[in-house]
Order: structure tokens, then sequence, then C-alpha cells
């Protein structure tokens, strides 16, 4: 495991996702086998590993600096990256070409060539390969995806998201970002960062993005880094798009590190049908139906006194949730060892890089930009 002193290596896939499998006994495999991981923490830091497998009840010696020797080493299966962005695609072709399966953070690289040629050199290696998609399997997204299968919704007219918070400058308070996600040639910006995630939500739930028109800006041009110095920021802080999906929906998602939140959760998607609507956060779900929809009529000289948002139901969980990280982990697991399908590849994670690209591309440029179907 590369990257695990990082926020998300640390928090969601070391402890959130390996530990926990491991507390509650492994991967069961269902033919009376179960798959027991056994992480190695690789990073550049060896005291900051000791340190992190101490604190984890692992064993110290169960850690690396050296990356190519633990890719040498034939008793591990897996290599699993949560580096910085613009460190994977190098270290994934190294897996690759050591015969190892891999899974990664998203973006799987920071352009679609890059994306495309892991997903190549994976195919042919004939390794596993699997990239991080957790807002799939985030509660809230799964009640929204029971309401498309159930054709709640009728037909699909539009999907509005807004998805961020205030990211702070880093001098009066510390940034709860890394500064790099503020660097274009370190591999940040809010495009990169949120359109691999929006590409993999709207293609399985709603249909596959045919085109995108996107504003993205730098709000704050000077932010201050981990050691309290001023920097200029090269990167985008957010992103104004709209997406065409095929079937005819239209979406329009603004995502942004320098908004204040006002509303009940830091992503939420509206979602427009004409049977009926939805508005989805990472947890809750709440309906209105076409029969008991309210019917407004625009007179800004009498003060409103319906309240619009106590209409709608709330989507009851009926099942329990597990964190999304580990809940994709324990698939990938099941992938690799027991050969269960696995669709969320190097191969998808590609068209997310490519809605990131072309986004990037339509603010440049000015305009609406299609975007083409990937193939192999
Ligand atoms: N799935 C999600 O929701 C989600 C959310 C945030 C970030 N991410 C992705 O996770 C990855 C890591 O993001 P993070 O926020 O954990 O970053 P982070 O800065 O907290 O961690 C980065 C890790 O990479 C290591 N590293 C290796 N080479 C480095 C270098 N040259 N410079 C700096 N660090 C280096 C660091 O030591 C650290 O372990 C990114 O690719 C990011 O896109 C995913």
């Amino acid at each position: 495991m590369n990257g695990v002193t990082g926020r998300m290596g640390h928090r969601q896939h070391l402890v959130r996702s390996i530990l926990a499998i491991r507390e509650q006994g492994g991967v069961d495999l269902g033919d009376g086998t179960t798959v027991w991981p056994e992480p190695v923490l690789v990073g550049r830091r060896e005291a900051a590993l000791h340190a992190l497998a101490r604190e984890h009840g692992l064993d110290p010696g169960n850690t690396s600096t050296d990356l190519d020797a633990v890719l040498a080493d034939d008793s591990i299966d897996v290599y699993f990256d949560a580096q910085v962005t613009s460190a994977r695609v190098d270290a994934l072709k190294k897996a690759i070409a050591a015969g190892k399966h891999v899974y990664a953070e998203k973006p799987s690289a920071t352009g679609l060539d890059d994306a495309l040629e892991l997903a190549r050199l994976a195919r042919v290696a004939g390794v596993k390969h699997g990239v991080v998609q957790d807002k799939l399997f985030l509660p809230g997204l799964r009640k929204l995806a029971r309401l498309v299968e159930s054709g709640f919704f009728g037909r699909i007219l539009s999907v509005r998201g807004e998805f961020g918070y205030w990211v702070f400058e880093g001098d009066q308070q510390q940034a709860q970002r890394p500064s790099w996600n503020y660097r274009a040639r370190d591999g940040g910006g809010i495009t990169l960062d949120m359109f691999p995630h929006w590409e993999y939500v709207l293609h399985e739930l709603f249909g596959r993005v045919r085109s995108v028109q996107a504003l993205a800006v730098t709000h704050v041009p000077r932010r201050w880094d981990e050691q309290g110095e001023p920097y200029t920021a090269t990167a985008d802080d957010a992103v104004y798009g709209i997406f065409e999906l095929d079937g005819g929906a239209v979406a329009q998602l603004n995502s942004s590190w320098t908004v204040r939140v006002n509303r009940d959760e830091l992503v939420e998607f509206q979602v427009d049908g004409t049977e009926g609507s939805a508005v989805a956060g990472l947890r809750g779900c709440r309906v209105q139906h076409r029969a008991v929809t309210p019917k407004p009529v625009w007179d800004p000289d009498v003060p409103v006194t319906h309240a619009f948002r106590e209409d709608w139901q709330e989507v009851p969980d009926n099942a329990g949730f597990d964190n999304g990280f580990k809940a994709q982990w324990e698939l990938f697991l099941r992938h690799v060892c027991a050969d269960t399908p696995y669709t969320w590849d190097l191969f998808a994670a590609a068209r997310g890089v490519q809605l990131a690209e072309l986004g990037l591309r339509s603010a440049a440029e000015g305009r609406r930009v299609q975007v083409p179907e990937l193939t192999l």
C-alpha cells in the first residue's frame, strides 16, 4: 500500500478498509475460504511508516521505502496506490510490469493518453485492476440508484449537483486540503479531482456523458502551504459544468472549494423526472412524486407561506450500508481471489480522466466539447 501516510491512504484505505476487513475476520469468499489482507506499507519516510505501523498494531518490519524491492517480492499479490496523483502512472506501470494486480485512487492519470496506456498495459499483462469509485457506494447514491432502477422518475429530465465547501487559504486558518491540490504541475485542480467522480456517477445512474461544457476558474489565486509559505494557486478551485447524457437528460454540476455550505450535505444531487423528483446527498435521499407535487404560483408581492421542503419524503435505508471504500475493496479482493466480475477498472477510470481533460479543454476554448466513446 503506497501513499498510506496521506489523507485518503491512511483514513479511508488503511484504517476504514483494510484494517476494518481484518477486524471483521477477512473477506469471506463463500466457499469456505477467507481472504486475509496483510498490508505492506510503502512510502518515502521510514520513520512515518514505522510510526503508522505501530499506531495500528502492524509489524514495522512490514514497511518499506523501496518500492522496487517490494514489487520484486513474489509473496505480494496486489499493489495499491493512494499517492499524489502526479506520482501514480509511473508506480502503476512498474507494478503492472512486475505482474501485480493493481488497485488505485482516482484519477488514474493526469491525462487520457496515460490513463488508456495503463488500461492497455494491464490488459496485456493479464493482471486484475481496479480504481476507486467510492461515490457509487454511498448510501444516498445507493438510494438514488434504487429509485432509478424502480422507474420512480419516469423520464429523467435533469440532474443538478452542488459539491463543495470552503477550503481555507492557509493564512488565518490552516487549509484542510494539501497544497498540491492548488498547483497544476502537481496534478492539482478541482476539475481533475471531481470530474472523474461525476463521470462514473452520471454514467452508472443516468447515462453516458455525450458532451461537456465547463468553466474552470481559480477564484483564490494566493494560498499558504503546509509550511505557512505563500504560493500562487495555478490550478482551478471551482468548475461549473453542463453535461448532455445518453437518453437526453441534462446534468449541471457545480464543484467548488470556494463556496460556503448552505445545504444539508457537502454534495447534493437533485434529479427531476416526469413522474417524480429526488434530492440525494451522501447519506440521505428525499423524494416527491408527481401526484403530491404542490402548484406554486409566482407572486413576489405575497410572502411565501408554503414550506416547500416539508413536502418531501425521506427514502428509508432498508439495508445496512458499509463504508463505501471498504465495500469496493471487498469487491476488488473477491475479483482478485475468486474471479468475480468487476467493472470499475482502469478502463472505466480512463473515461473519468477523459471527461476531466475535455472539461478543461472546453473551459480553455470557451465551447461545448463532444465526448467520444472510448475503445481500448
Ligand atoms: N476518492 C476520493 O474521494 C478522493 C478524495 C481525495 C483525494 N483522492 C485522491 O487520493 C490521492 C491522494 O490524495 P490525498 O488527499 O490523500 O493527498 P495527501 O497529500 O494527503 O497524500 C499523498 C500521499 O502521497 C505521498 N507522496 C508520494 N509522492 C509524493 C510527492 N512527490 N509529493 C507529495 N506527496 C507524495 C505522500 O507521502 C502521501 O502519503 C489523490 O490522487 C487524490 O486525487 C481521492
